[in-house]
């Protein structure tokens, strides 16, 4: 049997080239070798997106941008986390094997109450429970589908872990191997995607390049890279710069070190680098632009194609949760 391969995106906005390579470009290699199963974390994206319009159409986005990044839905199971209510089943029993103290733990939880506490609000201001028990929805999107690898950015590995946790302590507690205990599967050479000011590429630092944006704004956000003060005359080490780590993504071996020759001769300014990469970018986004484009002025069909994954993973999804809920004297 072939090993199952699931991953997940909010959707929480556009995507950017962070996503592109740290979750979908892996994941749709992976779906080369395994049984894939990708879907739009919509009830994930509710805990922050109240809404309603965007939401909707957020969904659609992410769900454009998967297909458009060639995700094939003959060959993928690709649906809503929304329409798979075992997702939802599987939850409340997984709330019963999960400690508090390991939700305490979680980075996103974490981050959001030190926020609190540095501002000298309430702990817990803000955070609803959607957000405490984030984790404990994506173990079971992950368990529900007896998945083997998920593939994902460094900064969900926490996440998988706790998956994983939770899945050991029910098989421990039923003392059978009920449930498959999850890898995360990250690759290492797009671990952390560097965006527009050098920290981490994320929609929360406003400083991503969208995957889909127009080619004129592609440029302009291109050009809003942050950079040193050097001047055109200076050579430039590429090993220290953002831009030429960016440039590395869309470039071949061969263009990667004819322009690190270009920055370490001197002669060459931030703003013809910021040129070269907006070259090498358009070159390889434009074609994935049009595919997206043209899905998104079909609505109703890309409902179909998701309405058609659902058809297929809730079987699948219906019997790893009777499976656990005959363990456990439910059933
Ligand atoms: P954001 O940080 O913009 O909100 P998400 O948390 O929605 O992005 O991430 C969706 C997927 O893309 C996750 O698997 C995450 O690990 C991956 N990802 C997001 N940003 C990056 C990045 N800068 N580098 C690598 N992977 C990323
Ligand atoms: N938490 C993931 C993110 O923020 C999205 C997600 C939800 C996910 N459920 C998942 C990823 C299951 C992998 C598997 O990016």
């Amino acid at each position: 049997m072939k090993k199952i391969s699931l991953t997940g995106i909010k959707p929480t906005g556009d995507l950017h080239i962070g996503n592109y390579f740290g979750a979908i470009k892996p994941a749709l290699e992976l779906a080369k070798e395994y049984d894939a199963r990708y879907f739009i974390a919509d009830y994930h994206a509710l805990n922050t997106m109240k809404d309603p319009k965007e939401l909707h159409s957020t969904i659609r986005q992410v769900a454009a941008g998967w297909l458009a990044c060639g995700l094939d839905p003959e060959k993928v199971i690709f649906y809503r986390q929304s329409s798979i209510p075992e997702v939802f089943e599987l939850t409340t029993i997984l709330m019963s094997f999960t400690a508090k103290g390991l939700m305490n733990r979680a980075h996103a939880y974490k981050a959001a109450a030190a926020e609190n506490n540095e501002k000298g609000d309430d702990t817990d201001a803000g955070i609803n429970m959607g957000l405490f028990t984030y984790p404990v929805l994506m173990a079971a999107d992950i368990i529900i589908f007896d998945s083997d690898i998920v593939p994902v950015g460094k900064d969900q590995v926490q996440h998988i872990e706790m998956a994983q946790d939770i899945a050991q302590s029910i098989n421990a507690n039923y003392n059978q191997q009920i449930l498959k205990v999850p890898q995360a599967g990250v690759q290492e050479d797009s671990a952390v995607i560097p965006g527009l000011d050098g920290r981490k590429m994320s929609k929360s630092y406003n400083n991503v390049i969208p995957l889909f944006a127009p080619e004129k704004t592609l440029r302009k956000t291109i050009m809003r890279i942050t950079t040193n003060s050097q001047t055109v005359e200076e050579p430039k080490n590429p090993d220290e710069s953002q831009i030429f780590s960016l440039y590395k993504l869309f470039a071949d071996t061969n263009e990667q070190s004819a322009l690190a020759a270009r920055y370490r001769a001197g002669g060459m300014g931030w703003g013809e680098a910021k040129e070269e990469l907006f070259n090498a970018v358009n070159r390889t986004l434009s074609p994935i632009r049009e595919r997206y484009d043209s899905i998104m002025a079909d609505i109703p069909a890309l409902d179909k194609i998701l309405e058609n994954g659902t058809q297929k993973a809730r079987p699948i999804a219906a019997d790893v949760l009777n499976r656990l809920k005959k363990a456990a004297g439910i059933l």
